[in-house]
């Protein structure tokens, strides 16, 4: 039975600070009481500092990331936000290599090369990185296997092998996320862990790859989450729109911490 984790992305919402403010603290109610399974918020970076000190007086443990960090610490870089800064707001996990940052259409521009950078950037300053990987879509040849193994590889391009630990690997099927799409099988999941385990197993070693806590996003709801629990062979999940809806983030948490594998 593994420690579960359950990361919320809540991406550019809501669209003011009294509502997250609102979110969290329903959000963490959903925390009370939790003994195996840890709660990662991740808000929009504006209201980094303000989720960060009401979880400080919440009596329940919940970590604050971001969805985003930038490799370089200061410097002429509009629009950017540093991995230092982000921990001097009180951030401990940094999302990387989330599809919408790596898409154009939403802002993004991310490829595996400053995915990587981003990577060693938030490991150097203590971050527990959650990289994303996850192909565009499936086919019957199953190309997407090699993208996936180019994917990790080049994210995790000279990562040394005890820093693997510090990393929660994140399956996110791209056709999976997002309003309208349909979450992944447990099966589906399943065969995938497996395959990220066997490409970090051939670069780290057996023994550090089976280690690595590797999760799942992509339309996790409440009404899924049971199921990947039980045969998607998952460490927690990264959840997108039930993120902002404290009462179903709840009901996923307590999955979690009801979950016996
Ligand atoms: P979704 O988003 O749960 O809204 O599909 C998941 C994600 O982008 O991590």
């Amino acid at each position: 039975m593994s420690r579960k984790i359950c990361i919320a992305n809540w991406k550019m919402n809501p669209a003011s600070s009294k509502e997250a403010e609102i979110l969290f603290k329903n959000t963490a109610k959903a925390a009370s009481g939790l003994k195996k399974t840890e709660i990662v918020i991740c808000p929009p970076v504006l209201y980094l500092e303000k989720i960060k000190k009401l979880s400080g007086r919440s009596a329940k443990k919940i970590y604050i990331g971001a969805q985003d960090a930038f490799w370089k610490e200061e410097g002429a870089f509009t629009g950017q936000v540093s991995a230092l800064q982000l921990r001097e707001a009180g951030a401990k996990y940094v999302i990387l290599g989330h599809s919408e940052r790596r898409d154009h259409s939403s802002g993004g521009g991310d490829t595996n090369e400053t995915v990587n950078k981003k990577l060693k950037a938030s490991l150097a300053i203590g971050f527990s990185p959650v990289l994303c990987f996850g192909e565009p879509s499936r086919d019957e040849e199953h190309q997407y296997l090699n993208f996936i193994r180019k994917e990790i590889e080049e994210c995790l391009s000279g990562i040394p092998k005890e820093a693997l630990s510090k990393i929660i690997v994140a399956y996110e099927p791209i056709w999976a996320i997002g309003k309208g799409a349909t979450a992944a099988t447990a099966e589906e999941c399943r065969e995938m862990v497996i395959f990220a385990r066997k490409v970090l197993s051939d670069k780290f070693g057996l023994s550090s790859a089976e280690r690595v806590k590797i999760i799942y996003g992509g339309s996790v709801d409440e009404r899924n989450v049971a199921e990947f629990l039980n045969n998607g062979e998952v460490d927690g999940f990264l959840v997108g729109r039930a993120s902002l809806d404290a009462g179903k983030f709840s009901n996923i948490v307590n999955a979690c911490e009801a979950s016996e594998n």
